[in-house]
């Protein structure tokens, strides 16, 4: 498994694992503008020159909000998203960043457990966050320093 920094490239692939994992996914243009938002920093997960996964972020001064983490149901449960994060926390903190935060449906056992296992614990609660379905999202934070 290589995990490098998206490009260009990636996006299509990206946007097809968007479609296949949320019910309000994000379309290939909103994706490909990342790539020239210098706030933003996004990994992927590369498996046989497949895209396994990837994890998206944007940072504002010392806080960085990951907005999304997938992982291909070919490849779940080997590893992928704990190594996509763990390259997303040392970066993260080699860059000075303090804190590092994310949203999740309440009901999303699988990534609350990858989350807690990396050390967040439970910020806050948004009531009604998510759409399609509709749900809340519990906030959790892990201190990067
Ligand atoms: C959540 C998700 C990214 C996990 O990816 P993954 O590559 O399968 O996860 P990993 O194999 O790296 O698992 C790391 C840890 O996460 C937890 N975990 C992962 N899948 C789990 C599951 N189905 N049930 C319970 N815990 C799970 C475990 O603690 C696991 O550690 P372990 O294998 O030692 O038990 C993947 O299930 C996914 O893409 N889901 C759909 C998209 C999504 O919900 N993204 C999060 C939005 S906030």
């Amino acid at each position: 498994m290589i995990i490098r920094e998206m490009t260009a490239g990636d996006v299509p692939a990206i946007a097809e694992l968007e479609r296949i994992c949320f019910g309000d996914p994000w379309s290939e243009n909103s994706i490909a503008k990342e790539l020239n938002n210098r706030l933003s920093y996004w990994l992927v997960a590369e498996i046989d020159s497949r895209i396994a996964g990837y994890v998206g972020t944007q940072s504002v001064l010392d806080m960085t909000d990951m907005m999304n983490i997938a992982v291909s149901p070919d490849f779940r449960r080997q590893g992928v998203a704990e190594a996509l994060m763990t390259s997303l926390i040392n970066e993260l903190s080699c860059r000075g960043m303090i804190g590092l935060m994310l949203e999740v449906r309440v009901s999303n056992t699988p990534a609350i457990g990858l989350y807690e296992k990396l050390g967040f614990t439970v910020a806050g609660r948004r009531p009604n966050y998510y759409r399609n379905p509709r749900e809340d999202a519990l906030i959790m934070r892990k201190e990067l320093t």
